[in-house]
Order: structure tokens, then C-alpha cells, then sequence
């Protein structure tokens, strides 16, 4: 599926059996506005899929959800079928209601649907990494996923999905999915400002699992500090290439998955990731979220 234009920064990590650029896609902004609804530009959608593929990019992140179900589709539309060394990662475990929430669905049979319509939306025989999504909007809950997980791993066990992961996860929640089943990835909100995760980021790079952080530039509210800024301009780069650039160097188990709808951000995202930042740098970047 075309040859890489550009070498991507970070290298590669591997999921399971599945190697993947650390430099990755998110695709949710490729849905309407507030994730909902068909984009204004379409074309312009299936441009951003493809011009990922083209950079080299190897993983994309996705959820029946987005849309609903719209994202999985333009995924399709503009990448079937797949280059084998393409690995789609998506959730389950929330849908969508008529005013664009995002309600829980996590009980066994609401997680087989989801499975399958991820399955027939996405055009695949078997899901490469499948991420739980637990908690709310506001963040993770406390609580058991046992019920909901197990479910997942029977599915798997099906030959229906490759992989689990969690997300929006607390720590003990990823403990609990471990004493389960194996997991390959960790999916939480983190980013310059939100660090709630560090403790857990080293934990799992200790155990060869991934972090992939969602809302890596802020998500809906871009991210925005003085010390940003100002490290930005010293290295006449832009606070969305320092935040991309400061993830990669936080540690080797971050995954990034960006969101956009444009071309140009993503051109820009894929460059300025590999922004190196010194000793100062990192140190005046690390005040932020403290
Ligand atoms: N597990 C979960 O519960 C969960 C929750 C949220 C998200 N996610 C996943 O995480 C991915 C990333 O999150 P996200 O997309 O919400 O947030 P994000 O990556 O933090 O930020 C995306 C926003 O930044 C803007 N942007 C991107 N590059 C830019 C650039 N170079 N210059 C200026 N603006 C730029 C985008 O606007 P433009 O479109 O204009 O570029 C978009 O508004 C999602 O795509 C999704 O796959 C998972």
C-alpha cells in the first residue's frame, strides 16, 4: 500500500505479534462535529486516511462509535483492502445515544454486537487489537471489569479478535485485566497537563505492555501553557509538535495516535514528533503537569 515518504519518529513497537509505527492515527475527528454524523468533507476524510498509509503510518485507532459507525466505514472505504502490516485498533464497550453521549455498553451481548458490527463495518474476519473502554466521560470508575472482559476473552477465543487491551482504565482495573487475560495495550488520557498516568506509563513499560495516550495535543481543548509556548518558540516549532515530540521521549512504551482531519496537521504532526528536545527542555516541559 504504497512505500512510506517519510521515515517516522519513535521507530516501531510491537503489539502481541504485531509490529506497529509508534507514530500513529486516531481517526475519531473524521466524523462529524462532536464525533457525531457524516464529515463535511468527506473526500477530504478518505484523504487524511490515505495520506496516513502513505506516511508510513501502521497503526490507526478507531471505534464503532465514532460516527456511529461512519469512521469505521470511511476506514474502509479508503483502505480495503489492507496492507498486512496495516493494525487497526478499536473499542468497544460504549455506544452513542441521540444527543451524542456515550452510554455504556458493556454487558456480554452489548460486546459481542459491538464486535461484530466493528467486524462488518471495518470489512475484516478478525479484529487485531480490541480495546475495553470503561468508565465514563468524566474519566475512569472504580470497579470490576471481570464480567465484561471475560466476555471479550471468550470472543477471542473464537478467533474473533488477536488482542485486548483497556481503556480509560484505572490501575487497578489494568491489574484485573492482567490476572485474566494477557493485555497489549493501556488506552488513557494523558498528555503534557494530565499526568495522572505516569506510575502506571513505567509500570507497563516494565511489562512490555503499550500506553497510548488519547487526547495527546488536549482533544477537544487544545492544549495551552506559558512553559509550552516558551519552549516551543525557543526551537521555533509548534506547542503541537513539543507535546507530540515530549510524549515519544517520555517513554518507549507510548504509542501515539493524534486525531485530525486535515492533511496539512497530520504532515505536520507526523514531522514535528520528531522534534528533539534537550535536557532543559524536558525539564521545563516536565513543571507543566506537576
Ligand atoms: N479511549 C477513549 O476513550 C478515547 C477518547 C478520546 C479519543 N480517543 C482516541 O484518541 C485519538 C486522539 O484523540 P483526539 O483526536 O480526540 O484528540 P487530540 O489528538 O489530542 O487532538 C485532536 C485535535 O487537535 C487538532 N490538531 C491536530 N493536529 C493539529 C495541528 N498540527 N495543529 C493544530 N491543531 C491540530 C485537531 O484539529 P484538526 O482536525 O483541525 O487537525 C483536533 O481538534 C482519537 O482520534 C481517538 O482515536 C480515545
Amino acid at each position: 500500500m504504497g512505500t512510506p515518504s517519510v521515515s517516522l519518529p519513535g521507530g516501531t513497537w510491537t503489539l502481541g505479534d504485531l509490529t506497529v509505527t509508534r507514530f500513529g492515527y486516531g481517526a475519531m475527528q473524521l466524523a462529524g462535529p462532536w464525533v457525531m454524523g457524516p464529515p463535511a468533507d468527506r473526500e477530504g476524510a478518505l484523504a487524511v486516511l490515505r495520506e496516513a498509509v502513505g506516511l508510513g503510518i501502521t497503526h490507526i485507532d478507531t471505534a464503532d462509535a465514532y460516527g456511529p459507525r461512519i469512521t469505521n466505514q470511511l476506514i474502509r472505504e479508503a483502505l480495503h483492502p489492507y496492507s498486512d502490516s496495516l493494525h487497526i485498533v478499536t473499542k468497544v464497550g460504549a455506544t452513542r445515544d441521540e444527543e451524542g453521549g456515550w452510554p455504556p455498553a458493556r454487558k456480554p451481548e452489548e460486546l459481542r454486537r459491538a464486535v461484530t458490527e466493528n467486524l462488518e463495518n471495518l470489512g475484516l474476519d478478525t479484529l487485531d487489537v480490541v480495546n475495553l473502554r470503561l468508565g465514563d466521560a468524566q474519566g475512569p470508575v472504580p470497579g470490576s471489569l471481570a464480567e465484561a472482559f471475560g466476555a471479550l476473552v471468550g470472543l477471542q477465543r473464537q478467533g474473533l479478535i488477536r488482542h485486548l487491551g483497556v481503556s480509560n482504565a484505572t490501575a487497578e482495573q489494568v491489574s484485573e485485566a492482567c490476572s485474566i487475560a494477557p493485555i497489549v495495550c493501556v488506552q488513557n488520557m494523558y498528555n503534557l497537563a494530565h499526568r495522572h498516568d505516569d506510575d502506571l506509563i513505567d509500570e507497563l513499560a516494565e511489562q512490555g505492555i503499550a500506553y497510548v495516550p488519547f487526547f495527546p495535543l488536549g482533544g477537544f481543548s487544545p492544549l495551552q501553557s506559558s512553559a509550552l509556548t516558551a519552549v516551543a518558540t525557543r526551537l521555533d516549532a509548534t506547542p503541537m509538535s513539543v507535546a507530540l515530540a515530549w510524549l515519544l521521549q517520555r517513554s518507549p512504551n507510548i504509542l501515539l495516535i493524534p486525531g485530525t482531519s486535515s492533511v496539512a496537521h497530520l504532515r505536520e504532526n507526523a514531522a514535528g514528533a520528531g522534534l528533539p528536545l534537550s535536557d532543559d527542555d524536558l525539564a521545563e516541559l516536565d513543571k507543566i503537569g506537576r
